[in-house]
């Protein structure tokens, strides 16, 4: 039997290219998704692709019952996973502060700290039956610089990135790791359709003139999610080709 990962939201885009990264490495991967189809068909590719053996579940957001359902049933087929990958998010894109319901702003903190937090206390049972583990946290630059009409989206994350650390404390005593990776944007169709005029972010924010691939970020949680950050707990690796430090924009002289 291989290692394995359970990576939430596995059926596009960023999470789609970590599950290949960890399938390609020899991962047994568990798909997680909304949509139970798109994980199984998900599931069915990477192990024709790769030879390993993936299943896909569907997930219910913020319901511990359905999260302690998917865990018990990856251990009844044999196995304690080895890492876990909080992949998934609540974007809360359009959020206008002075009109956003209590609804809308719990749904995002609920997907993206409570239910990570479910997740992660399931999957940490399993990594203590099995004497240690990787939990690796998706999360993003807007946990230290916020960007607008999405402030239960950065308060989730910066959230998340405390959480990350307090779990990181709290586990280490069990040989679990925990850490983070902060992407900047992600070549996505989003990115690609902006929606609010950020289209020069890539040469006028970032340094490194553009914005991470999904394998950039794939390559990031494979480093926490496996052995080669052995000694790495409560970190975070920021991916955003330097938009973080870079204070105003770059705009060229005509
Ligand atoms: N894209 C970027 O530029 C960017 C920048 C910084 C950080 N990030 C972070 O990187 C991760 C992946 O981002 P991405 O843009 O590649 O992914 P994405 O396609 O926007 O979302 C990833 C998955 O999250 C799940 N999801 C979406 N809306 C949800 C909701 N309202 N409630 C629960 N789950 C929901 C969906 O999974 P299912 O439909 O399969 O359930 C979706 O496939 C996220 O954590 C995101 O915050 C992204």
């Amino acid at each position: 039997m291989n290692k394995s990962v359970f990576i939430t939201g596995a059926v596009v885009n960023t999470g789609l290219g970590i599950a290949h990264k960890f399938a390609k490495e020899g991962y047994d991967v568990f798909i997680g998704s909304r949509d139970l189809k798109k994980a199984q068909d998900t599931a069915s590719k990477l192990s024709e692709k790769y030879g390993i053996y993936s299943k896909g579940y569907s997930t219910k957001i913020f319901d511990e019952e359905d999260t302690a359902r998917i865990f018990k049933d990856i251990e009844s087929q044999g196995y304690l996973i080895d890492c876990l990958v909080l992949c998934a998010a609540n974007l809360g894109i359009g959020q206008e502060f002075l009109n956003v319901s209590m609804k809308d702003f719990m749904d995002v903190i609920n997907t993206n700290i409570g239910w990570n937090f479910m997740l992660v206390r399931e999957a940490a049972k399993q990594m203590i039956k099995k004497g240690g583990g990787s939990i690796v946290f998706i999360n993003s630059n807007t946990s230290y610089r916020a960007v607008p009409d999405r402030i239960s989206y950065c308060a989730s994350k910066s959230g998340a990135l405390g959480m990350m650390r307090a779990l990181a404390l709290d586990l280490g005593k069990y040989k679990i790791r925990v850490n983070a990776v902060l992407p900047g944007m992600i070549k996505t169709d989003r990115w690609e359709n902006n929606y609010n005029g950020c289209r020069y972010a890539l040469s006028n924010y970032t340094p490194l003139g553009d914005i991470a691939d999904f394998e950039d970020i794939a390559n990031a949680a494979w480093y926490f999610g496996s052995d080669a950050s052995k000694n790495c707990t409560g970190a975070e690796l920021t991916v955003d080709g330097g938009n973080m430090i870079q204070l105003y924009p770059i705009v060229p002289e005509k």
